[in-house]
């Protein structure tokens, strides 16, 4: 990295570092609600029987523990010549991937809104963007044009991250073979941020780019799906040629992941499928009922329909600036909601709603109030 002494401040991060935990009804996350460390032992007769006493705190491998690659292995199947690597969640992995792979001039193609490290680093390491525009207009469904109109020879990285963050945009099995087509042609390397692959409504979870294209890296994380976010666990799928090169960064960073963070990272990978069904279930259903509260609310709320992730990301016709709205819901209803323009969007708002029902009806109600005192407001409040 050459420029991190000027890397600008995380907007979503400042919003959230103390709202967070002042919030009664947190209707803003990106991932479903949380486990707890009950729920992993309850998965595992290991964890319940000793396996926890008995663990030593040895330093971890480099790449990760064999016992948590293998359970990412096993799930995200890799291609050929491609290696799981364990991370401080994907966060780190990302840093790693942008510090080792960039040089200063080198095109990076960015989602435009995008997830705040997904542009900032590749700015950081020198990179120049060119941003694939997410447009609104087609309620932010990725257009493969967009994408090609912003492939250069000079590109070196195409990032990608569907289920996308925050609009819930997401390709289809057909369009990702011909994202992957594309950026093949192109010669640039993809790297392909996974966070909510899990989390989709209308086909199955789309596979790892490196099965059909070899000059990938993905990354994937236990914050989203797995509602593990503070387990701090991520990891990235790459060329076994380039894991050197990442872990020649990670040396002077974090070194390794400490075991007992893997051991349950480990326990969460291989019972997968019981921890994220019910909350993927439960998901579908609040989906529902925020379609439908957009729906019934009279024009007041526009919703693009989120396609995968949990998030959802409307506006409201006749609100230019909705950050003091958002201000408004924690301060007079508790409902922590994330202001638009922490993606760069001040007209939007980021919904969560993989949140028990109960707190989804609180905080749209909440929205819809506070809606109804505005002037001109289109909703007469309650809905929700
Ligand atoms: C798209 C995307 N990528 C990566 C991350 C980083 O998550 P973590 O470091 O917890 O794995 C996030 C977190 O919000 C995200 O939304």
């Amino acid at each position: 990295m050459t420029g991190l002494p000027d890397v600008p401040a995380a907007a979503l991060e400042d919003w959230l570092r103390e709202r967070y935990f002042r919030a009664e009804h947190d209707i803003s996350s990106s991932g479903v609600h949380n486990h707890t460390l009950g729920d992993l032992r309850a998965l595992d007769p290991g964890l319940r029987d000793g396996e926890l006493d008995s663990l030593v705190f040895r330093d971890g491998p480099s790449l990760g523990a064999e016992r948590l690659r293998a359970a990412v292995a096993a799930r995200v199947r890799p291609g050929p010549g491609q290696v799981v690597m364990t991370t401080h969640g994907s966060s780190e992995a990302l840093f790693l991937a942008f510090a080792a792979l960039l040089r200063p001039g080198d095109e990076v193609v960015v989602p435009d809104p995008s997830y705040h490290s997904l542009s900032v680093l590749a700015a950081s390491a020198g990179a120049v963007l060119r941003r694939w525009p997410l447009r609104p207009e087609n309620g932010f469904v990725p257009d493969l044009a967009d994408l090609r109109a912003v492939l250069t020879r000079r590109t070196r990285l195409v990032v990608v991250n569907f289920p996308h963050n925050p609009t819930g945009a997401c390709v289809d099995p057909a369009g990702r073979a011909e994202l992957l087509e594309l950026v093949g042609a192109s010669g640039a390397t993809l790297l392909w941020d996974g966070a909510f692959t899990d989390l989709v409504y209308d086909h199955p979870p789309l596979p790892d780019p490196s099965r059909d294209i070899g000059r990938s890296l993905s990354f994937g994380t236990l914050s989203k799906a797995y509602g593990l976010p503070g387990l701090r666990v991520g990891w990235c799928v790459l060329p076994a040629a380039l894991a050197p090169e990442l872990v020649r960064v990670r040396d002077y960073l974090t070194l390794s992941l400490s075991p007992l963070t893997e051991l349950l990272a480990a326990v969460a990978v291989e019972h997968a499928d019981e921890l994220i069904g019910p909350r993927l279930a439960e998901a579908r259903r609040n989906r529902d009922l925020l379609l439908e509260w957009a729906a019934a609310s009279g024009g007041a709320v526009e919703c693009p329909v989120p396609r995968g992730g949990v998030t959802a990301f409307p506006r409201f016709p006749g609100v230019g600036n909705t950050r003091p709205l958002c201000e408004r819901l924690l301060e007079r209803h508790g409902v922590l909601v994330v202001p638009g323009d922490c993606f760069g969007r001040p007209d939007r708002m980021r919904i969560g709603f993989s949140c028990p029902e109960g707190e989804l009806r609180q905080g749209l109600g909440a929205i819809s109030a506070e809606l109804a005192e505005l002037p001109g407001a289109l909703v007469r409040g309650g809905a929700g």
